[in-house]
Protein backbone atom coordinates (compact mmCIF):
# COMPACT_ATOMS: atom_id res chain seq x y z
CA UNK A 1 0.00 0.00 0.00
CA UNK A 2 1.27 3.51 -1.06
CA UNK A 3 1.64 5.58 2.40
CA UNK A 4 1.11 9.50 1.93
CA UNK A 5 -2.07 10.82 3.16
CA UNK A 6 -1.71 12.95 5.90
CA UNK A 7 -4.91 13.82 7.80
CA UNK A 8 -5.09 17.19 10.35
CA UNK A 9 -7.01 16.64 13.20
CA UNK A 10 -7.85 19.65 15.45
CA UNK A 11 -9.11 19.62 18.98
CA UNK A 12 -12.74 19.51 18.45
CA UNK A 13 -14.92 20.88 21.08
CA UNK A 14 -18.38 19.52 21.44
CA UNK A 15 -19.50 16.35 19.24
CA UNK A 16 -23.02 16.04 18.14
CA UNK A 17 -25.45 14.91 15.75
CA UNK A 18 -25.87 11.03 13.89
CA UNK A 19 -23.00 8.18 12.43
CA UNK A 20 -24.31 5.38 10.74
CA UNK A 21 -22.81 2.07 11.15
CA UNK A 22 -21.79 0.28 8.16
CA UNK A 23 -21.52 -3.32 7.49
CA UNK A 24 -18.62 -5.45 9.32
CA UNK A 25 -15.06 -5.63 7.67
CA UNK A 26 -14.18 -8.95 10.08
CA UNK A 27 -17.45 -10.58 8.44
CA UNK A 28 -17.80 -9.24 4.84
CA UNK A 29 -14.16 -10.72 4.20
CA UNK A 30 -14.97 -14.79 4.98
CA UNK A 31 -19.02 -14.37 3.65
CA UNK A 32 -17.08 -13.36 0.38
CA UNK A 33 -14.76 -15.95 0.06
CA UNK A 34 -17.81 -18.50 1.18
CA UNK A 35 -19.54 -17.45 -1.70
CA UNK A 36 -16.47 -18.77 -4.02
CA UNK A 37 -18.36 -22.26 -2.78
CA UNK A 38 -21.04 -22.20 -4.81
CA UNK A 39 -21.25 -22.30 -8.85
CA UNK A 40 -24.79 -19.94 -8.57
CA UNK A 41 -25.52 -16.15 -7.78
CA UNK A 42 -24.55 -15.11 -4.34
CA UNK A 43 -25.95 -11.96 -3.24
CA UNK A 44 -24.55 -10.35 -0.45
CA UNK A 45 -26.00 -6.88 1.22
CA UNK A 46 -24.85 -4.25 3.65
CA UNK A 47 -20.82 -5.10 2.39
CA UNK A 48 -18.90 -2.33 3.36
CA UNK A 49 -17.18 0.28 1.13
CA UNK A 50 -13.57 -0.33 2.16
CA UNK A 51 -9.81 -1.22 0.88
CA UNK A 52 -9.66 -4.41 2.40
CA UNK A 53 -12.97 -5.47 0.62
CA UNK A 54 -12.56 -4.23 -2.46
CA UNK A 55 -8.86 -5.59 -2.95
CA UNK A 56 -10.69 -8.83 -1.27
CA UNK A 57 -13.26 -8.20 -4.68
CA UNK A 58 -10.61 -7.62 -7.21
CA UNK A 59 -8.30 -10.59 -5.89
CA UNK A 60 -11.46 -12.73 -6.77
CA UNK A 61 -11.90 -11.65 -10.03
CA UNK A 62 -8.80 -12.15 -11.24
CA UNK A 63 -9.97 -15.88 -10.17
CA UNK A 64 -12.34 -15.52 -13.09
CA UNK A 65 -14.96 -14.85 -10.50
CA UNK A 66 -17.72 -12.30 -11.68
CA UNK A 67 -18.32 -9.48 -8.94
CA UNK A 68 -20.87 -6.92 -9.42
CA UNK A 69 -21.04 -3.98 -6.87
CA UNK A 70 -23.86 -0.93 -6.56
CA UNK A 71 -23.65 1.00 -3.36
CA UNK A 72 -23.76 -1.84 -0.80
CA UNK A 73 -24.38 -4.30 -2.37
CA UNK A 74 -22.37 -7.11 -4.18
CA UNK A 75 -23.51 -9.97 -6.32
CA UNK A 76 -20.59 -12.93 -6.65
CA UNK A 77 -21.31 -15.92 -9.22
CA UNK A 78 -17.85 -18.01 -9.19
CA UNK A 79 -18.39 -20.60 -12.38
CA UNK A 80 -14.87 -20.23 -13.07
CA UNK A 81 -12.25 -20.62 -10.13
CA UNK A 82 -8.73 -20.45 -10.51
CA UNK A 83 -6.60 -22.48 -8.40
CA UNK A 84 -3.33 -20.00 -8.62
CA UNK A 85 -3.64 -16.99 -6.46
CA UNK A 86 -0.61 -14.42 -7.35
CA UNK A 87 -2.08 -11.22 -7.27
CA UNK A 88 0.29 -8.99 -5.36
CA UNK A 89 -3.05 -7.57 -3.66
CA UNK A 90 -3.07 -11.22 -1.54
CA UNK A 91 -0.28 -9.99 0.61
CA UNK A 92 -1.93 -6.17 1.31
CA UNK A 93 -4.51 -7.93 3.75
CA UNK A 94 -5.01 -10.55 6.30
CA UNK A 95 -8.75 -11.51 5.34
CA UNK A 96 -7.19 -12.92 1.65
CA UNK A 97 -6.20 -15.92 3.67
CA UNK A 98 -10.28 -17.06 3.45
CA UNK A 99 -9.13 -17.73 -0.20
CA UNK A 100 -7.33 -21.12 1.02
CA UNK A 101 -10.81 -22.87 2.85
CA UNK A 102 -12.63 -21.55 0.32
CA UNK A 103 -10.85 -22.67 -2.96
CA UNK A 104 -9.24 -26.02 -1.22
CA UNK A 105 -12.95 -26.64 -0.67
CA UNK A 106 -14.13 -26.43 -4.42
CA UNK A 107 -10.87 -27.08 -5.82
CA UNK A 108 -8.33 -29.98 -5.01
CA UNK A 109 -5.36 -27.74 -5.43
CA UNK A 110 -4.70 -24.08 -4.83
CA UNK A 111 -1.29 -21.88 -5.34
CA UNK A 112 -1.34 -18.84 -3.08
CA UNK A 113 0.84 -15.65 -2.03
CA UNK A 114 1.13 -15.52 1.42
CA UNK A 115 -1.63 -13.32 2.88
CA UNK A 116 -0.54 -10.01 4.28
CA UNK A 117 -2.24 -7.90 7.37
CA UNK A 118 -1.95 -4.80 9.65
CA UNK A 119 1.02 -4.58 11.38
CA UNK A 120 0.14 -5.69 15.18
CA UNK A 121 2.69 -7.59 16.07
CA UNK A 122 3.01 -11.58 15.79
CA UNK A 123 0.16 -13.71 13.47
CA UNK A 124 1.06 -17.06 12.18
CA UNK A 125 -1.17 -19.05 10.38
CA UNK A 126 0.23 -22.43 11.85
CA UNK A 127 -3.08 -23.90 12.65
CA UNK A 128 -4.93 -23.31 9.52
CA UNK A 129 -2.26 -24.89 7.66
CA UNK A 130 -2.41 -27.87 10.46
CA UNK A 131 -5.51 -27.90 10.27
CA UNK A 132 -5.23 -28.14 6.35
CA UNK A 133 -3.20 -31.20 7.10
CA UNK A 134 -5.24 -32.53 9.32
CA UNK A 135 -8.01 -32.92 7.09
CA UNK A 136 -6.17 -34.97 4.15
CA UNK A 137 -3.93 -31.76 2.28
CA UNK A 138 -0.77 -31.30 1.57
CA UNK A 139 1.09 -27.96 2.75
CA UNK A 140 4.41 -26.60 1.29
CA UNK A 141 5.46 -23.74 2.13
CA UNK A 142 7.39 -22.11 -0.22
CA UNK A 143 9.47 -18.38 0.07
CA UNK A 144 6.46 -16.19 -0.41
CA UNK A 145 4.02 -18.60 -1.21
CA UNK A 146 1.66 -21.30 -0.01
CA UNK A 147 0.94 -24.47 -2.44
CA UNK A 148 -1.65 -27.20 -0.90
CA UNK A 149 -2.93 -30.40 -2.77
CA UNK A 150 -5.41 -32.71 -2.03
CA UNK A 151 -4.44 -35.97 -0.56
CA UNK A 152 -7.79 -38.16 0.89
CA UNK A 153 -9.87 -35.80 2.27
CA UNK A 154 -10.27 -37.13 5.91
CA UNK A 155 -12.79 -36.07 8.12
CA UNK A 156 -11.65 -35.52 11.86
CA UNK A 157 -11.82 -33.37 14.99
CA UNK A 158 -9.86 -30.36 14.47
CA UNK A 159 -8.49 -28.76 18.44
CA UNK A 160 -7.10 -25.42 18.12
CA UNK A 161 -4.76 -25.00 21.33
CA UNK A 162 -6.19 -21.24 21.24
CA UNK A 163 -9.13 -19.36 19.72
CA UNK A 164 -8.85 -18.14 16.19
CA UNK A 165 -11.15 -16.13 14.52
CA UNK A 166 -9.17 -16.49 10.93
CA UNK A 167 -8.28 -20.69 11.34
CA UNK A 168 -12.19 -21.23 12.49
CA UNK A 169 -13.55 -19.72 9.46
CA UNK A 170 -11.03 -21.03 7.09
CA UNK A 171 -11.71 -24.56 8.60
CA UNK A 172 -15.77 -24.19 8.01
CA UNK A 173 -14.84 -22.89 4.41
CA UNK A 174 -13.39 -26.42 3.76
CA UNK A 175 -15.50 -28.31 5.65
CA UNK A 176 -18.56 -27.30 3.56
CA UNK A 177 -18.19 -29.35 1.07
CA UNK A 178 -16.52 -32.53 3.51
CA UNK A 179 -19.48 -34.92 3.27
CA UNK A 180 -18.92 -36.48 6.15
CA UNK A 181 -18.65 -34.46 9.97
CA UNK A 182 -16.05 -32.44 10.27
CA UNK A 183 -15.58 -31.06 14.41
CA UNK A 184 -13.71 -27.78 15.74
CA UNK A 185 -13.07 -27.98 18.85
CA UNK A 186 -12.28 -24.67 20.54
CA UNK A 187 -13.59 -22.95 17.94
CA UNK A 188 -13.83 -19.21 18.01
CA UNK A 189 -17.27 -18.09 18.30
CA UNK A 190 -17.24 -14.15 17.41
CA UNK A 191 -20.41 -12.78 15.91
CA UNK A 192 -18.54 -12.84 12.72
CA UNK A 193 -17.87 -16.41 12.76
CA UNK A 194 -21.82 -16.91 13.22
CA UNK A 195 -22.60 -14.66 10.25
CA UNK A 196 -20.81 -16.84 8.26
CA UNK A 197 -22.01 -19.77 9.69
CA UNK A 198 -25.82 -18.36 9.23
CA UNK A 199 -24.52 -18.07 5.35
CA UNK A 200 -23.33 -21.69 5.06
CA UNK A 201 -26.54 -22.63 6.81
CA UNK A 202 -28.50 -20.77 3.78
CA UNK A 203 -26.45 -22.79 1.43
CA UNK A 204 -26.83 -25.99 2.52
CA UNK A 205 -24.24 -26.88 4.98
CA UNK A 206 -25.70 -28.05 8.15
CA UNK A 207 -23.90 -26.83 11.59
CA UNK A 208 -24.50 -27.08 14.75
CA UNK A 209 -23.10 -24.74 17.78
CA UNK A 210 -22.24 -27.06 21.32
CA UNK A 211 -20.35 -25.68 24.23
CA UNK A 212 -16.78 -24.99 22.70
CA UNK A 213 -17.67 -26.90 19.48
CA UNK A 214 -18.84 -26.68 16.11
CA UNK A 215 -19.92 -29.53 13.90
CA UNK A 216 -19.97 -29.34 10.08
CA UNK A 217 -21.47 -31.65 7.88
CA UNK A 218 -21.24 -30.48 4.36
CA UNK A 219 -22.70 -30.72 1.27
CA UNK A 220 -21.48 -31.98 -2.41
CA UNK A 221 -22.89 -28.52 -4.02
CA UNK A 222 -24.03 -25.32 -2.40
CA UNK A 223 -26.73 -23.01 -3.18
CA UNK A 224 -26.58 -19.76 -4.32
CA UNK A 225 -27.88 -17.08 -1.04
CA UNK A 226 -28.76 -13.57 -0.20
CA UNK A 227 -27.21 -12.84 2.91
CA UNK A 228 -26.52 -9.37 4.79
CA UNK A 229 -23.57 -8.82 6.60
CA UNK A 230 -24.05 -7.89 10.54
CA UNK A 231 -23.19 -4.61 11.33
CA UNK A 232 -19.88 -3.73 12.62
CA UNK A 233 -18.95 -3.90 16.34
CA UNK A 234 -15.55 -2.48 16.12
CA UNK A 235 -16.68 0.45 14.10
CA UNK A 236 -19.10 1.28 16.50
CA UNK A 237 -17.04 0.85 19.44
CA UNK A 238 -14.87 3.25 18.19
CA UNK A 239 -16.98 5.92 17.44
CA UNK A 240 -18.77 5.28 21.02
CA UNK A 241 -15.12 5.90 22.54
CA UNK A 242 -14.76 8.54 20.63
CA UNK A 243 -17.89 10.79 21.56
CA UNK A 244 -17.54 9.36 25.29
CA UNK A 245 -13.88 11.06 25.37
CA UNK A 246 -15.30 14.47 24.80
CA UNK A 247 -17.46 16.33 27.40
CA UNK A 248 -20.64 17.31 26.72
CA UNK A 249 -20.70 15.46 23.24
CA UNK A 250 -23.89 13.79 22.29
CA UNK A 251 -24.15 11.32 19.04
CA UNK A 252 -26.84 8.96 17.44
CA UNK A 253 -25.12 5.66 16.57
CA UNK A 254 -27.37 4.32 14.49
CA UNK A 255 -27.35 0.59 13.18
CA UNK A 256 -25.01 -0.30 16.25
CA UNK A 257 -24.86 -4.17 16.69
CA UNK A 258 -25.94 -3.84 20.57
CA UNK A 259 -26.74 -7.04 21.51
CA UNK A 260 -22.84 -7.61 20.08
CA UNK A 261 -21.42 -4.47 21.78
CA UNK A 262 -22.59 -5.57 25.87
CA UNK A 263 -19.12 -5.85 27.42
CA UNK A 264 -17.90 -2.44 25.18
CA UNK A 265 -20.89 -0.36 26.50
CA UNK A 266 -20.48 -2.14 30.10
CA UNK A 267 -16.51 -0.69 29.83
CA UNK A 268 -17.72 2.51 28.29
CA UNK A 269 -20.37 3.37 31.66
CA UNK A 270 -17.38 2.29 34.29
CA UNK A 271 -15.49 5.02 32.66
CA UNK A 272 -17.76 7.59 33.71
CA UNK A 273 -19.30 6.96 29.19
CA UNK A 274 -23.34 7.53 28.90
CA UNK A 275 -24.61 5.02 26.90
CA UNK A 276 -28.24 4.26 26.45
CA UNK A 277 -30.44 2.67 23.81
CA UNK A 278 -33.13 4.86 22.30
CA UNK A 279 -35.81 3.38 20.13
CA UNK A 280 -32.76 1.14 18.68
CA UNK A 281 -30.49 3.93 18.65
CA UNK A 282 -27.69 4.40 20.64
CA UNK A 283 -26.65 7.25 22.20
CA UNK A 284 -23.50 8.19 23.62
CA UNK A 285 -22.68 11.38 25.85
CA UNK A 286 -19.26 13.06 27.05
CA UNK A 287 -19.34 13.40 30.87
CA UNK A 288 -17.62 15.19 33.09
CA UNK A 289 -14.80 13.25 34.13
CA UNK A 290 -12.98 9.90 32.72
CA UNK A 291 -12.73 7.20 35.39
CA UNK A 292 -9.81 4.39 35.62
CA UNK A 293 -10.10 1.20 34.60
CA UNK A 294 -7.93 -1.89 34.84
CA UNK A 295 -8.97 -3.70 31.57
CA UNK A 296 -8.26 -7.64 30.27
CA UNK A 297 -9.31 -8.44 26.89
CA UNK A 298 -10.60 -11.53 25.90
CA UNK A 299 -12.31 -13.04 22.81
CA UNK A 300 -16.25 -12.39 22.70
CA UNK A 301 -18.00 -11.70 24.77
CA UNK A 302 -14.99 -9.99 26.23
CA UNK A 303 -13.69 -6.25 25.60
CA UNK A 304 -12.31 -6.67 22.26
CA UNK A 305 -8.59 -6.34 21.03
CA UNK A 306 -9.32 -4.44 17.92
CA UNK A 307 -10.31 -1.44 20.38
CA UNK A 308 -7.39 -1.30 22.59
CA UNK A 309 -5.84 1.03 20.81
CA UNK A 310 -8.41 3.28 20.95
CA UNK A 311 -9.40 3.24 24.49
CA UNK A 312 -5.65 3.66 25.74
CA UNK A 313 -5.89 6.88 24.21
CA UNK A 314 -9.29 7.96 25.99
CA UNK A 315 -7.75 6.43 29.21
CA UNK A 316 -4.87 9.59 29.02
CA UNK A 317 -7.89 11.35 30.30
CA UNK A 318 -8.87 9.66 33.70
CA UNK A 319 -7.72 11.62 36.94
CA UNK A 320 -5.40 8.35 38.11
CA UNK A 321 -3.32 5.25 36.08
CA UNK A 322 -4.96 2.40 34.11
CA UNK A 323 -3.40 -0.91 33.10
CA UNK A 324 -4.72 -3.01 29.88
CA UNK A 325 -3.85 -6.49 29.04
CA UNK A 326 -4.42 -8.14 25.73
CA UNK A 327 -3.39 -11.57 25.44
CA UNK A 328 -4.51 -12.09 22.38
CA UNK A 329 -2.17 -9.38 20.14
CA UNK A 330 0.07 -8.38 23.22
CA UNK A 331 2.64 -6.72 20.67
CA UNK A 332 -0.13 -4.62 19.54
CA UNK A 333 1.63 -1.36 20.75
CA UNK A 334 2.91 0.39 18.51
CA UNK A 335 0.93 3.43 19.26
CA UNK A 336 2.39 3.74 22.37
CA UNK A 337 5.48 5.39 21.18
CA UNK A 338 3.27 7.76 18.44
CA UNK A 339 1.43 8.90 22.32
CA UNK A 340 4.10 9.63 23.66
CA UNK A 341 5.35 12.02 20.73
CA UNK A 342 2.32 13.39 22.42
CA UNK A 343 3.32 13.46 25.56
CA UNK A 344 1.24 10.93 26.91
CA UNK A 345 3.04 9.03 30.18
CA UNK A 346 2.31 5.55 28.82
CA UNK A 347 4.52 2.74 29.05
CA UNK A 348 4.45 -1.58 28.38
CA UNK A 349 5.70 -3.74 30.62
CA UNK A 350 5.49 -7.14 30.96
CA UNK A 351 2.37 -7.88 28.13
CA UNK A 352 0.61 -4.94 30.74
CA UNK A 353 -0.24 -1.27 29.41
CA UNK A 354 0.29 1.13 32.15
CA UNK A 355 -1.73 4.36 30.96
CA UNK A 356 -0.85 7.36 33.38
CA UNK A 357 -3.05 10.75 33.41
CA UNK A 358 -1.91 13.40 31.22
CA UNK A 359 -2.48 15.91 28.95
CA UNK A 360 -1.67 15.27 25.28
CA UNK A 361 0.49 17.77 23.46
CA UNK A 362 -0.39 17.78 19.51
CA UNK A 363 2.51 16.76 17.55
CA UNK A 364 3.41 15.11 13.86
CA UNK A 365 2.60 11.19 14.34
CA UNK A 366 2.13 8.33 12.50
CA UNK A 367 -0.34 5.83 11.80
CA UNK A 368 0.79 2.38 12.06
CA UNK A 369 -1.93 -0.07 11.28
CA UNK A 370 -5.92 0.05 10.85
CA UNK A 371 -6.72 0.84 14.55
CA UNK A 372 -3.75 2.82 15.45
CA UNK A 373 -5.21 5.52 12.98
CA UNK A 374 -8.65 5.81 14.70
CA UNK A 375 -6.93 6.05 17.90
CA UNK A 376 -4.38 8.81 16.82
CA UNK A 377 -7.60 10.57 15.55
CA UNK A 378 -9.33 10.18 19.18
CA UNK A 379 -5.49 11.40 20.77
CA UNK A 380 -6.01 14.45 17.56
CA UNK A 381 -9.50 15.35 18.54
CA UNK A 382 -8.83 15.64 22.86
CA UNK A 383 -5.42 17.81 22.20
CA UNK A 384 -5.68 21.38 22.06
CA UNK A 385 -3.72 22.71 19.01
CA UNK A 386 -3.31 21.06 15.63
CA UNK A 387 -2.22 17.11 15.22
CA UNK A 388 -0.81 15.80 11.86
CA UNK A 389 -1.12 12.30 10.99
CA UNK A 390 0.43 10.50 8.58
CA UNK A 391 0.50 7.33 6.69
CA UNK A 392 -3.72 7.82 7.45
CA UNK A 393 -4.22 5.25 4.44
CA UNK A 394 -4.56 2.91 6.75
CA UNK A 395 -8.01 3.92 7.87
CA UNK A 396 -9.48 3.61 4.79
CA UNK A 397 -8.92 -0.37 4.59
CA UNK A 398 -11.30 -0.75 7.52
CA UNK A 399 -13.67 2.33 8.36
CA UNK A 400 -16.74 2.88 5.47
CA UNK A 401 -16.61 6.88 5.09
CA UNK A 402 -14.44 7.73 7.89
CA UNK A 403 -13.48 11.75 7.30
CA UNK A 404 -17.27 12.00 5.84
CA UNK A 405 -18.61 10.22 9.44
CA UNK A 406 -16.64 12.36 11.75
CA UNK A 407 -16.72 15.18 10.62
CA UNK A 408 -20.60 15.10 10.38
CA UNK A 409 -20.38 15.00 14.24
CA UNK A 410 -17.95 17.38 14.34
CA UNK A 411 -14.39 16.14 14.72
CA UNK A 412 -12.28 18.90 13.11
CA UNK A 413 -10.19 16.27 10.56
CA UNK A 414 -8.68 17.29 7.31
CA UNK A 415 -6.88 15.45 4.32
CA UNK A 416 -3.71 17.31 3.53
N1 LIG B 1 -2.86 -17.56 16.24
C1 LIG B 1 -1.80 -18.44 16.11
N2 LIG B 1 -1.74 -19.21 14.98
C2 LIG B 1 -2.68 -19.13 14.00
C3 LIG B 1 -3.75 -18.24 14.13
C4 LIG B 1 -3.82 -17.46 15.27
O1 LIG B 1 -0.95 -18.52 16.99
O2 LIG B 1 -2.56 -19.87 13.01
C5 LIG B 1 -2.95 -16.71 17.43
C6 LIG B 1 -2.70 -15.22 17.12
O3 LIG B 1 -1.34 -14.91 17.13
C7 LIG B 1 -3.48 -14.52 18.20
C8 LIG B 1 -4.67 -15.45 18.43
O4 LIG B 1 -4.30 -16.73 17.92
O5 LIG B 1 -2.73 -14.47 19.38
C9 LIG B 1 -5.95 -15.02 17.78
O6 LIG B 1 -5.73 -14.68 16.41
P1 LIG B 1 -6.90 -14.80 15.32
O7 LIG B 1 -6.55 -15.92 14.41
O8 LIG B 1 -8.22 -14.83 16.02
O9 LIG B 1 -6.76 -13.41 14.56
P2 LIG B 1 -6.86 -13.18 12.99
O10 LIG B 1 -7.83 -14.13 12.40
O11 LIG B 1 -5.50 -13.10 12.41
C10 LIG B 1 -8.86 -11.56 13.14
C11 LIG B 1 -9.19 -10.17 12.64
C12 LIG B 1 -8.44 -9.14 13.47
C13 LIG B 1 -8.80 -9.32 14.94
C14 LIG B 1 -8.55 -10.77 15.39
C15 LIG B 1 -9.01 -11.07 16.80
C16 LIG B 1 -9.64 -10.42 10.28
C17 LIG B 1 -9.19 -10.24 8.89
N3 LIG B 1 -8.81 -10.05 11.25
O12 LIG B 1 -7.47 -11.73 12.95
O13 LIG B 1 -8.88 -7.86 13.02
O14 LIG B 1 -8.02 -8.47 15.72
O15 LIG B 1 -9.23 -11.68 14.50
O16 LIG B 1 -10.37 -10.85 16.92
O17 LIG B 1 -10.77 -10.83 10.52
C18 LIG B 1 -8.73 -5.54 12.79
O18 LIG B 1 -9.89 -5.57 12.35
O19 LIG B 1 -8.12 -4.46 13.05
C19 LIG B 1 -8.04 -6.79 12.99
C20 LIG B 1 -6.71 -6.86 13.17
Amino acid sequence: MVKFMILKVSKSSVLSGDVYISGSKNAAMPCICAALLTKQKVILKNVPDIIDVNNLLTIIKKQGVRVKKKDDIVIIQAKRLKTRVLSDLVETLRGSYYLMGSILSRKNKLKIKYPGGCNIGSRPIDYHLKAFQELGFNVIEEENKIVIREMTRTSKDVTFPKISLGATINVLLLSSTFLKEVKITNPSLEPEVLCLIDMLKKMGVSIDILDKQIIIKGARKLKGVSHSIIYDRIEAGSYIYLVGAIQKSKVFIHNAPIEHLQTVIMVARKMGIIVYKKDNILVVEGNKGIKKINLLIGEYPFFPTDLQQIITVVLTKAKSSSTIEDPIFPNRILHLKELKKMNAFIYEQNQVIHIKPCILSPGIIYATDLRCAFALIVAGAITSGTTYIKNIDYLFRGYEEPIKKLRHIGVNVEIL
